[in-house]
């Protein structure tokens, strides 16, 4: 849980503090605090640098047991993510040690040059996110995460941001949900299986939830869906989510390509590609996590969240290449490559979606190209939008959350690339070159005259490695991002 906090260090609720601490600049305001940072630099092997980590035990003067202090660099490059990664690694070393609470000090946001609530807010994230543990199938789980972690800062700032802590936990514990989802094996999470979890969760929160089965896909003519359906032994499923306030202000509908593996079929994946494909549902999560913390938040606007699930395999009864199959919408779609499926399916929950619930906007998030990992590696998502406002709203909103998005182009001559000899339209490319524009065009083909953003997250969706606030598996990437751009709507 986390808490906001004006203690002085008499009376921590904590026993152990963690302070960040700038190379040459002070952060933090005269007091004990800022003693305890001299006392740290007194010592050769501590200079502030990003980092750089000391512990001190029972200092003089000071009611603390201990102190972590911290280095988070030069004052004038920390920004809110470098706030983000101090919490979370002092939250991993707490974590590490078996405590149960730690109390974090928020340096001073004018020294900084920082806004307080942005200031706090970073620090509750990196903490929250980086107090999560996936150890579901471990029979031994060796880590605990921390049951409260404290903010101390002004009488002022406590007060004022009473609410900020359980807004921050809310849409922090949603994107561990949509992590644990991602990492989750695919044997445990058939669209069946994922669907039942989704569903679960959904109707605690008080959503309206909707699974559709094999049955339903196919009385509402879903072809494309299905042909990527076909190969497997686990049947498909879309879940619909609906947040419908009264009186909402507009309607978003927000898609997730939930690919609960991704063999390549026919077009099979060699291995090395194979490897990491049970995160190709990295999208529904994203979009199943917003939901529950739209249901929690209260947003005005309405918010219908879309997950077509399905499971991309390889048997007698799969797609070939060269299949003509008929879309949602009525288009003829010929199958150039069984491994560009996510926009199959992407495709047919979306023009479903604008017939249903006629949204404001559809905003889309999925693995959806290995290209645009090549273009713009393993941080950053792709963005495309014809809608120049949403495509700014998405990249402002990942500034915010550093979930960072990097616009790429949708020109209406790469259109071309998309014929088809025999069909409406080719679900790939004819060129080798610019398969992330390719797929995105295919997906423009299916939204009309909807506004469209296409967040193409198959990079930052997973991590090998993890990071200072994420361990390593699914990194929950889009659910704050997609929880700050349902904020910028509003206003
Ligand atoms: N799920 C993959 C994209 C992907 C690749 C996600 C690597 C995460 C990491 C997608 O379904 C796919 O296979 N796309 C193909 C498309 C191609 C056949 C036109 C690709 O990117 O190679
Ligand atoms: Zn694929
Ligand atoms: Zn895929």
């Amino acid at each position: 849980m986390l808490k906001l906090t004006a203690a002085n260090l008499r009376n921590l609720p904590a026993e152990t503090l963690a302070v960040p601490v700038c190379e040459e600049a002070p952060i933090h305001p005269r007091g004990p605090v800022a003693s305890l940072v001299r006392r740290a630099l007194g010592y050769e092997e501590f200079t502030g640098k990003s980092g750089n980590e000391l512990h001190l035990y029972d200092p003089p003067r000071c009611h603390v047991r201990r102190v972590i202090v911290l280095g988070i660099g030069p004052k004038d490059k920390v920004d809110a993510e470098a706030l983000r990664s101090f919490a979370g690694k002092a939250v991993k070393t707490a974590i590490e040690w078996r405590l149960e609470s730690l109390c974090l000090e928020a340096p001073s946001p004018q020294k900084l040059g920082l806004d307080i609530r942005a200031l706090l807010k970073a620090l509750m994230e990196g903490a929250c996110l980086a107090n999560h543990i996936y150890d579901r199938f471990k029979s031994d789980p060796k880590k605990k995460p921390l049951q409260t972690i404290y903010f101390r800062t002004s009488p002022g700032a406590a007060e004022a941001f009473s609410t900020l802590p359980e807004t921050v936990q809310t849409v922090c514990e949603a994107a561990c949900l949509a992590r644990e989802w991602v990492s989750d094996p695919s044997n445990e999470k058939t669209p069946a299986l994922l669907a039942a979890a989704v569903k679960k969760r959904a109707e605690s929160a008080g959503l309206r939830v909707e699974v559709q089965e094999e049955e339903t896909l196919k009385k509402n003519k879903m072809g494309a869906l299905l042909a990527v359906a076909a190969g497997s032994e686990n049947p498909p499923a879309m879940v619909l989510l609906d947040y419908a306030p009264k009186n909402p202000e507009k309607t978003v509908a927000l898609v997730g390509k939930g690919i609960t593996f991704d063999t390549g079929g026919y077009n099979l994946k060699p291995s090395n590609s194979l490897d990491g494909m049970k995160a190709d549902m990295a999208g529904a999560a994203a979009v199943a996590g917003t939901l529950l913390a739209a249901a929690r938040l209260k947003p005005k606007i309405r918010v219908v969240g879309a997950l077509p699930m399905v499971e991309n395999m390889v048997s007698g009864a799969a797609t070939r290449p060269g299949d003509i199959i008929s879309a949602y919408t009525g288009k003829t779609v010929e199958i150039g490559n069984t491994d560009a499926e996510g926009r199959l399916v992407l495709a047919d929950a979306m023009a479903y979606v604008i017939d249903r619930y006629r949204p404001d906007m559809v905003l889309d998030m999925a693995t959806l190209t290995g290209a645009c990992l090549v273009a713009l590696g393993e941080k950053i998502a792709g963005v495309f939008s014809r809608d120049d406002r949403l495509a700014e709203i998405v990249i402002a909103a990942g500034d915010e959350t550093h979930e960072r998005c990097w616009r790429l182009p949708l020109p209406d001559d790469y259109k071309e690339l998309l014929e088809s000899k025999f069909a409406d339209i080719r679900n790939i490319g004819s060129s080798r070159w610019g398969g992330a524009i390719a797929a995105a065009l295919f997906l423009s083909e299916f939204v009309g005259e909807t506004p469209w953003v296409h967040i193409d997250i198959a990079g930052p969706a997973y991590t090998k490695k993890g990071g200072d606030y994420c361990g390593p598996g699914g990194t929950g990437f889009g659910v704050r991002l997609l929880w700050e751009v349902l904020d910028r709507l509003r206003s």
